[in-house]
């Protein structure tokens, strides 16, 4: 882990598994115990990076390239990096960010089916040793995500997938934290939304004791 003074938590799962009301919830959980909390989202984070999220989530005629698509998402994660996420943890802020590399992974390296050698090589290029302290995963079953998710209007350019591309995603995220149980807390995001938010709190409080911030 690089030296930072800082606390870095992403959110993460598949379209509709209701992450922006979570992302609100853990915020105001948070900020109510006096956390000093940055909220960003991925692919953005940074006006560039925004932009470079139209590049990725807008439907257009030409095709987009999976290795393009893989360098996009770097080249925005550099750029959030270096403007917002890195200077805030090293002045002990905290970052609570909607999606991170375990996308990548889950997204290029599972649904694209692009090297996941390759993603890692990316990985350590773009943010050399810096990681998340913990990874909230809020998983449901492909089809419930896209039900949700298909309610929402308009389609862009990930949600136009289809059910087998989400598959695929979802277990890579699920292979991910099963490999990495000390970083990552899986929560069932199909149960109802009261039961959702008490484990999320079940999840961060052992990770809040341990930062100094609640009794244990
Ligand atoms: P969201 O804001 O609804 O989460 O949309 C972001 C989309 O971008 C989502 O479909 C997942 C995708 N994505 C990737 O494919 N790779 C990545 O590394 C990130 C951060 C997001």
């Amino acid at each position: 882990m690089t030296q930072q003074a800082g606390v870095f938590i992403t959110v993460e799962g598949i379209e509709g598994v209701g992450k922006t009301t979570n992302m609100a919830f853990i915020q105001q959980y948070l900020q109510a115990l006096g956390v000093d909390l940055t909220v960003t989202r991925e692919p953005g984070g940074t006006p560039l990076a925004e932009e470079i999220r139209g590049l990725l989530l807008n439907n257009r005629d030409e095709a987009l390239n999976n290795d393009a698509e893989l360098l996009l998402v770097f080249a925005a994660r550099a750029q959030h990096l270096g403007q917002l996420i890195k200077p805030t943890l090293a002045q002990g802020g905290w970052v609570l960010s909607d999606r991170f590399t375990d996308a990548t992974y889950a997204y290029q390296g599972g649904g694209r089916e692009l090297s996941m050698e390759m993603i890692a090589n990316l990985e350590q290029m773009v943010q050399g040793d810096l990681r998340p302290n913990l990874t909230l995963l809020l998983d449901v079953p492909v089809e419930v995500g896209l039900s949700r998710a298909g309610q929402r209007g308009e389609l862009d350019r990930f949600e136009r997938e289809k059910q087998a591309f989400f598959e695929k995603v979802r277990h890579t995220y699920l292979q991910r934290a099963q490999a990495e149980p000390e970083r990552f807390c899986v929560v069932d995001a199909s149960q109802p939304l009261a039961a959702v938010q008490g484990d999320i709190e079940a999840a961060l409080r052992p990770f809040l004791v341990k930062q100094g911030l609640m009794d244990g």
